[in-house]
């Protein structure tokens, strides 16, 4: 096989052969094929897309393309829960510890920020202590003591994302849907899981921006994790407004306690309780109106926050910031964002939020980046709500004052007022099985 043919294969509209997609990701794994080429291909595949039998084998391919985890010796049902990635999404630090309260087996593997998405790796290192890089037997060890651990994608897992991320990045190919749907389903399929609930992200936060792609992508990815055996279930959400009101490490860390207390932003807690229970469901611990009681009742009486304490002990974190989130320290400098008119909040551009809150440092511009675990944004704000001239919309944190100009420009620019009260939309806006 030349790779030129199969570039101009794909340029030209034409589907690709299982056995040219493996042969691609194979060759590009071991040095074989250059970036450049496979950056070529990609933006091939940008344009002229691939059909459900070529992303289904591209991801297989990822999937394959290196160690396959095998949780067998974790005792119980397996589950994941994934985001295709949002900005103040911290459901994960919530989802995963109730439904663990329950006795499923939470083993899962997650990322960093990506582009003006935040990750939870980097939220869970806010926390004094916390491991992320685990080796995969003390990980399993911690799953089966007490029921769940988080922990940073090994390395040897699906090698061939990491590359092909990387290249997507700088090459304006992240948001294919083929690539996208062979990204996130490669490496969850290289871990070894049962079930997988995903929260696909719709607007202008996320990567899809449409309502009919996120339905696309949400149904493509659910139909690949059934090929491969997994029980699977998508959520398609509302991505056109930050989910609840912080935006930044440790300020979701503690957001994420305050609804793990029962005294979380109201669509957060939604979200959080419709994630649970269907991961519940799915794992049968019975119907739904019946898991969302149980997941109602674990943030109610402290059960999901103690599971959090436990994870973050084991984990070599410290569990007393977890009981006293006020031990967070908060940044060095502050700075409100007052609205210039009055009126009501009719729309933000969510992509704009992220990226106010990385130029106050609290995420990457480049892979060497450090991040400063205080910094970001706390909304005063949000879409549908009336604000008057001199009100604040958002208070921004950074340890550093140089971000502020900057993110402040964009935070405003992101944010529309508006004479008409908007029409208030759903948060979840369908579910796909
Ligand atoms: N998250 C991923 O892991 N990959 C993508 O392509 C997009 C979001």
């Amino acid at each position: 096989m030349r790779m030129y043919d199969i570039i101009q294969k794909k340029r030209n509209g034409g589907a690709l052969s299982e056995a040219e997609i493996h042969w691609v990701i194979e060759n590009y794994v071991t040095g074989n094929i250059p970036d450049y080429q496979v950056a070529a291909l990609c933006m091939a595949i940008y344009f002229r897309g691939m059909n459900l039998e070529e992303t289904t084998a591209l991801t297989f391919a990822v999937r394959d393309s290196g160690e396959r985890l095998d949780f067998s010796d974790i005792k119980g049902l397996r589950v994941d829960k994934h985001s295709t990635g949002g900005v103040g999404d911290k459901t994960s630090l919530i989802v995963a510890p109730i439904v663990a309260s329950f006795g499923v087996k939470v083993a899962k593997m997650s990322g960093r920020g990506l582009g003006h998405t935040g990750g939870t790796i980097d939220k869970l290192e806010a926390i004094p202590g916390f491991q992320t890089d685990l080796p995969v037997e003390k990980f399993k060890e911690i799953v089966n003591d007490i029921g769940i651990a988080i922990v940073g994608q090994n390395a040897e897992l699906a090698p061939a994302d990491k590359l092909l991320y990387a290249l997507r990045d700088v090459t304006a190919t992240v948001d294919s849907l083929p690539l996208i749907v062979s990204s996130i389903m490669g490496k969850k399929l290289a871990a070894d899981d049962d079930c997988i609930v995903l929260d696909v992200k719709t607007g202008s936060g996320s990567f899809m921006k449409t309502a009919e792609k996120s339905r696309e992508l949400a149904e493509w990815m659910v139909a690949i994790g059934k090929k491969a055996g997994k029980r699977m279930r998508a959520l398609i959400t509302d991505m056109d407004r930050p989910l609840g009101f912080a935006i930044g490490n440790s300020l979701e860390v503690v957001e994420a306690i305050r609804t793990l207390q029962g005294k979380g932003p109201q669509d957060l807690t939604e979200l959080c309780v419709a994630l649970a229970a269907h991961i519940l469901e799915l794992a049968e611990k019975g119907n739904y109106a019946a898991c969302e009681k149980m997941v109602r009742g674990a943030i109610a009486d402290g059960t999901g926050l103690q599971m959090l304490a436990r994870m973050v002990k084991a984990q070599g974190g410290n569990d007393d910031w977890i009981l006293h989130p006020e031990k967070f320290p908060t940044a060095k400098y502050s700075r409100i964002v007052t609205a210039q008119e009055d009126g009501y909040i009719v729309g933000v551009d969510t992509e704009g939020y992220g990226v106010a809150s990385l130029l106050l440092g609290a995420g990457r511009n480049t892979k060497e980046d450090v991040i400063d675990f205080a910094a970001g944004i706390v909304l005063k704000a949000k879409t549908g709500d009336f604000v008057k001239a001199g009100d604040p919309i958002a208070v921004l944190y950074s340890d550093k004052e140089s971000g502020f100009d900057n993110a402040e420009t964009r935070l405003r620019a992101a944010t529309r007022i508006g004479k008409e009260k908007p029409r208030e939309m759903p948060l979840i806006l369908d579910v796909v099985q």
